[in-house]
């Protein structure tokens, strides 16, 4: 896009400046874009040679068995040979490798030394448990630095990691750790969250009663207080530290490129939740990848990506990310208005912090309190913003964009998925942005915006959005359940052979997409992506629910807010008081984040003749709207 198009229509486009253009590590995006195009297995190829290897691929990509592409194929790699031993062996040893801050502001910093000296102590730890290649490790923690710790210690061992989001509760975690199939589990005794103590190990203990196959947990000891262990199941983590096993250096297992390196839950449809299945090698080339075009990490840069390790951006782009490429991370446990709402702000001062990465959630939720409270502070080490996790909405992206990033810094709007791995849809540093849209494809991507059988809408019209290529990020399955992978992603477009990624969107005339929403039933509140089918069956399992529709309506702050509608059973009836009762039993079986806004007690649901709920009419009838064509439901 020129400048003078722009003018002609009177969009609002942000170009960078010349002196971004300057120093940007890609100039033109137009040229690599098409030779990624046109050689997409020989891009793939170049940047995996960035990385180091125990033996080369034989295959960049097998398509032999689709869906179900594998990448690098025959070759040999473990991500933790790249994200930590290959910085030891530099001069990076010295270089920060993550700088974390506790709520309370406790602080702790570890050099690149000092994290592969802990993760093989812990690595070595776990291996005199007996974990080892091919088993799934539960891990549930708050935002410390044993999490990453953690996480890389199981990936050495070549055990596969499943972390699950601290802000569930029981039943969630519970759900998580069976499917997994867990004999460990590694949490806290808890974390600080607005100056309150959660009481993770409670919650863990609780868990396990429903999830006989642990037969060891680790716990970290964060806040001190009281917890229960149970003598033969039961380890401290400082304990295990501290016996003469833990020690200094631990091989680094050899890996298959396509062995697992982690999966993680999110939610789809169904009341189950989806374990997506990410590998070793290709994984670690998209990660690193797209994190080096988008955010153009220096060496000298100290980034900040506020999601938790819980979700999918936590992973990439909190953790694996930015250590493969050497990189300082910053990372902090609390939430971020506690004890002010400049407590980001002051972090970003105190750190120097020059790239931050967080949702549009976090950009609305710091907003409200005005812009006095980043004004207080020096934000001029920032020379970029990212956002993610759901659209960002235009009057966020421009308060973003002048308050935060002093009008200089561009912001990456990434589009992308659990399932995708990494950025997708993106801007580079140099691309012309427009509030509110993720812009255009990262490199070797081919994206459409495609009716229901698939043909081509043109430009402005809404409809599903199709991944036309593989990439080397991509969930390779579902966690035991392969015919769903297929069915959930792939069917739809099975003839064409496209990935439907779930949401609905729309093309400009300039290539740019504009991402709506989902077009099934997750909803995103707060950025975190839930399934109202998860959210039924909590509720459901109150004894006095009978049945029960969950619904996502938009909300200032948080995006989509939870409501639902709820027939008692018989008998029972419907009060403010029970109202808080049903929000308290979801606290305790998903989770604070799964908290409904508002529950209505209904005698009927509107129901198709064949029994299916009607969402879109409770969706429409909440908002006011006209509930459309319903020639279907039931009376
Ligand atoms: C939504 C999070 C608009 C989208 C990385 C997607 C976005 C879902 C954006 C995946 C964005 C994510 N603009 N929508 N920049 N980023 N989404 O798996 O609906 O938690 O399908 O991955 O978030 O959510 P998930």
């Amino acid at each position: 896009m020129k400048k003078e198009d722009v003018t002609e229509t009177q969009e609002e486009v942000f170009f960078p400046s010349p002196e971004i253009v300057e120093k940007a590590l890609v100039k033109d995006y137009e040229t690599l874009y098409r030779k990624s195009i046109e050689n997409r297995e020989q891009f793939w190829a170049d940047e995996a040679d960035k990385l180091d290897w125990f033996r080369k691929w034989d295959k960049v990509l097998d398509d032999s068995n689709k869906p179900f592409y594998q990448w690098y194929t025959g070759g040999k790699f473990n991500i933790v040979a790249n994200a930590v031993d290959r910085h030891v062996k530099t001069w990076r040893r010295n270089k920060l490798a993550l700088v974390w801050e506790g709520e309370p502001g406790d602080t702790k910093t570890y050099s690149y030394h000092a994290l592969n000296r802990e993760v093989c102590k812990f690595a070595t730890v776990l291996k005199s448990m007996g974990v080892k290649k091919g088993e799934i490790v539960t891990i549930y923690m708050p935002q410390i630095p044993e999490l990453p710790i953690a996480m890389l210690a199981c990936a050495k061992l070549g055990a596969a990691h499943s972390v699950v989001y601290g802000g569930f509760s029981v039943e969630a975690l519970a759900t998580r750790i069976r499917d997994a199939n867990s004999r460990v589990v590694i949490t806290a005794d808890g974390g600080y969250r607005r100056g309150k103590v959660v009481d993770l190990k409670g919650i863990v203990n609780e868990a396990l009663i429903g999830a006989p196959t642990v037969e060891v947990c680790i716990t970290i000891r964060r806040t001190g207080h009281a917890v229960a262990m149970e003598s033969d199941r039961d380890f401290w983590f400082h304990d295990l530290m501290g016996l003469p096993i833990a020690t200094t250096s631990c091989e680094t297992e050899v890996m298959d490129a396509e062995d697992p390196l982690f999966i993680l839950y999110t939610s789809g449809t169904t009341g189950q939740p989806k374990g997506l299945v990410h590998t070793h090698a290709g994984y670690a080339v998209y990660a690193a990848t797209t994190l080096q075009y988008v955010f153009d990490l220096r060496e000298e840069d100290r980034y900040w990506c506020t999601a938790d390790p819980g979700w999918i951006t936590g992973h990439s782009y909190l953790v694996y990310g930015p250590l493969l490429l050497g990189s300082t991370i910053m990372m902090y446990e609390g939430a971020p208005n506690h004890p002010y709402p400049n407590r980001w702000w002051q972090m970003i001062e105190k750190y120097g912090v020059t790239i931050l990465y967080t949702s549009p959630t976090g950009i609305r939720g710091l907003m409200r309190f005005g812009e006095q409270w980043p004004k207080r502070h020096n934000l001029s080490w920032l020379r970029l913003l990212g956002s993610v996790g759901e659209p960002i909405n235009p009057e966020a992206w421009r308060w973003y964009h002048r308050v935060i990033g002093g009008g200089r810094c561009p912001i990456m709007d990434t589009w992308w998925q659990t399932e995708t791995g990494g950025f997708v849809i993106t801007p580079l540093p140099i691309t012309p942005l427009k509030p509110g849209s993720a812009t255009r494809p990262f490199f070797g991507h081919e994206i459409a915006i495609v009716d229901d059988d698939g043909k081509e809408l043109p430009v402005g019209q809404e409809g599903n959005l199709v991944l036309k290529a593989p990439w080397p990020g991509m969930a390779r399955t579902i966690h035991g359940d392969p015919d769903r992978f297929k069915q959930t992603y792939w069917r739809q477009y099975e003839k064409q052979g496209w990935y439907k990624a779930g949401d609905s969107a729309r093309k400009d005339k300039d290539g740019y997409f504009w991402v709506i929403g989902r077009t099934d039933d997750v909803i995103k509140v707060s950025g975190h992506r839930l399934g109202t089918a998860e959210i039924e069956s909590a509720l459901v399992s109150h004894p006095d629910v009978a049945e029960a529709a969950v619904i996502g309506l938009p909300h200032e702050v948080k995006g989509q807010a939870i409501y639902c509608f709820v027939i008692l059973k018989h008998g029972k009836s419907g009060s403010k008081e029970l109202e808080d009762k049903l929000k308290i039993h979801m606290d305790h079986q998903l989770g604070a984040i799964a908290r409904p806004e508002k529950i209505d007690f209904l005698d009927t649901l509107p129901k198709t003749r064949s029994g299916k709920i009607m969402r879109r009419v409770l969706k429409a009838r909440a908002l006011g709207q006209d509930v459309g064509d319903i020639s279907t439901l039931e009376e």
